[in-house]
């Protein structure tokens, strides 16, 4: 095992009899990078396939959650690349500076503008052939605490890299090892830990402990010092070499493999098989733009569209209220119950069961579902259901960026682990984290799924039961808005079910209260859903407190604090110059590159 090093002096290093090889890594890794960049601090050089079209904005842009994926943007579009080589660049450059969500372990979506179409990209993790439907349940059928969030049994097929891989080859204009240099470059040369990294890592260490080995790779997480990973160094340049796939049919995949031998469920031949799938986005009209999101798995881009549409049917009802007052949050909440009580009921995997999507963004249904919101309605004393008929807290990490270029295109994505670190499992020999997207499948089937009164991330019925091969449900929902066929707004975020809450709240701050995008995002965000029943949860970064809370207590809720409403990275586009913006919430970075 080759554990990253950091400048802070460590004296294993010095003595360990595994330092040789350790150098004799650093080296190769090295060496390899210095072939791919000519030189450590090189731009990437331009290599172009094709001379770039016309330009329809004034420059491209980048909205990315911390200030290494955005140089590695700039660097990306510096060398000729557009938004889709940008954007492959961040997602792996995330995957060694933000190993809390960024991966090569994990999966997520993507949404597409390119050349004038839309297109959506599932990478989404799937489960093991050999899982099943009650492997979280122990001989008296109660859920084993743990085990579908910590360790080798909650890690599911990753799809990050066929994802990244797919996109490039399919859209990217320059050579796929370009745009790995940005990422080979800073897990080889380091990166600066700052504080809510440290805060993060230690945070979760204590769950980790004696059950995987997180410590020996990620213990050097120290704010101030600079942080290598040569083994992550190694199968970046290994996969630049060799392509996107030797990550599930090459040396990668064998170390996978052997990290999970014995101990979990994953198997060389399901990472032969993994492919991630290219699919419809959802498209809807709403307020004169067209709103591009993500399709199911996801349950985040019926819910987005299906809260944008019943709050524009209640216009009348939301007429003269002021944003964020206790009316305002109330009516929000209704709207909120019944896309949570449909995605309970109706979301799962598109593969593995015909999602119902047409029925619940059909027009006429949210209507009707809208005129059941009532401003003197008590909260709770009507229980929501489902609308078609029979057919709490949050886990922090997962990370969103959003990219325009000059050409018109734009790639929105999210990316996640699941929870902060993902399992906590790294795969020795390669230096990256592997997910729990397990923990998003329903791990006690047939139980009432919001038994502690909460819905997590993804949860649902029914059709989110762990099934060899599918996809958990996920909240996930990267954004495109378009206006006259050109992009006008990259928005999405991390944050589980509050995903789709603050992509609403942030969108209609926009649009419904004509806010500058950087006040749309400062601005004050709650979350509510179907259960807990009467529950508001406030934000620390703008709680809920004095007499706005007062009132809502009086309606009957009950305040709740959270401590994560997301991340929101977007660019709007009114004009020709793009507008990024960052959520102040987070370390993120909006920049217009020229
Ligand atoms: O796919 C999902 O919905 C979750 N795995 C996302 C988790 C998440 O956003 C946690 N982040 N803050």
């Amino acid at each position: 095992m080759s554990v990253p090093t950091h400048d802070a002096p460590r004296a294993p290093f010095a003595f360990s009899p595994f330092a040789s090889i350790r150098f004799a890594r650093i080296v190769t890794a090295a060496a390899l990078f210095a072939a791919f960049t000519a030189g450590a601090l090189a731009p990437v050089p331009a290599l172009a396939k094709t001379p770039p079209p016309k330009a329809v904005f004034d420059a491209s842009a980048v909205a990315a959650p911390d200030r290494y994926s955005a140089d590695a943007a700039q660097q990306i579009f510096a060398a000729g690349g557009n938004a889709v080589d940008a954007a492959v660049a961040i997602a792996f450059t995330l995957a060694v500076t933000r190993p809390d969500a960024g991966n090569l372990g994990g999966g997520g979506f993507m949404t597409l503008f390119v050349d004038g179409k839309p297109y959506f990209l599932d990478y989404r993790e799937r489960a093991p052939q050999q899982a099943t439907r009650d492997m979280y349940l122990d001989d008296k059928g109660n859920v084993v605490p743990g085990m579908s969030v910590v360790g080798h049994r909650a890690v599911a097929v990753p799809g990050t890299v066929d994802g990244m891989w797919q996109a490039q080859q399919r859209f990217g204009k320059l050579k796929w090892k370009q745009v790995l240099a940005p990422a080979i470059r800073y897990a080889t040369d380091g990166f600066q830990v700052e504080p809510w990294l440290q805060q993060r890592r230690e945070t979760v260490a204590k769950t980790f402990a004696g059950k995987t080995n997180f410590d020996a790779y990620f213990s050097g997480l120290k704010a101030g010092t600079t942080y290598r990973q040569p083994e992550l160094a190694q199968t970046l340049a290994r996969m630049a070499g060799d392509g996107g796939r030797e990550f599930y049919e090459g040396r990668t995949a064998d170390l996978i493999a052997q990290q999970m031998y014995g101990h979990g469920l994953l198997t060389k031949a399901d990472l032969q098989q993994y492919k991630a799938v290219w699919r419809q986005p959802l498209a809807a009209t709403w307020n004169g733009y067209q709103v591009l999101t993500a399709p199911p798995p996801s349950s985040g881009g019926v819910g987005l569209i299906q809260m944008l549409k019943m709050k524009a049917d209640l216009k009348q009802a939301f007429d003269g209220l002021e944003l964020n007052s206790a009316p305002y949050i109330h009516l929000i909440a209704q709207i909120e119950d019944r896309v949570f009580a449909d995605r309970q009921q109706y979301l799962g995997d598109p593969d593995s069961y015909k999602v119902p999507v047409d029925k619940l963004l059909d027009d006429a249904y949210l209507t009707q579902r809208a005129a059941e919101i009532q401003a003197d309605q008590v909260p709770g004393a009507t229980p929501v259901k489902p609308g078609l008929g029979d057919a709490a807290a949050e886990k922090a990490q997962t990370t969103h960026f959003s990219v325009v270029d000059k050409w018109g295109n734009a790639v929105s994505n999210t990316t996640t682990l699941d929870g902060e670190f993902g399992s906590g499992v790294v795969v020795d020999g390669a230096g990256f984290l592997l997910n729990d997207a397990m923990d998003d499948f329903v791990t006690k089937p047939a139980a009432p799924t919001q038994a502690g009164g909460s819905q997590s991330s993804a949860n649902g019925g029914e059709l989110n039961t762990v099934l060899p091969g599918r996809r958990p449900l996920s909240s996930m929902t990267p954004t495109i808005l378009l206006k006259d066929n050109k992009v006008s707004l990259v928005i999405g975020t991390p944050g589980g079910s509050r995903i789709l809450t603050s992509t609403f709240q942030v969108m209609t701050d926009l649009y419904d209260f004509n806010m500058a995008p950087a006040d749309a995002l400062a601005a004050m965000r709650f979350h509510h859903q179907l259960l807990p029943q009467k529950t508001i949860y406030f934000e620390p970064y703008h709680p809920i407190a004095g007499e706005l809370g007062e009132q809502l207590q009086t309606m009957g809720y009950t305040l709740e604090g959270q401590s994560f409403s997301g991340d929101v990275q977007m660019i709007r586009i009114d004009g020709t110059m793009p507008e990024p913006a960052a959520d102040p919430r987070g370390n993120g970075v909006g920049r217009v590159i020229r």
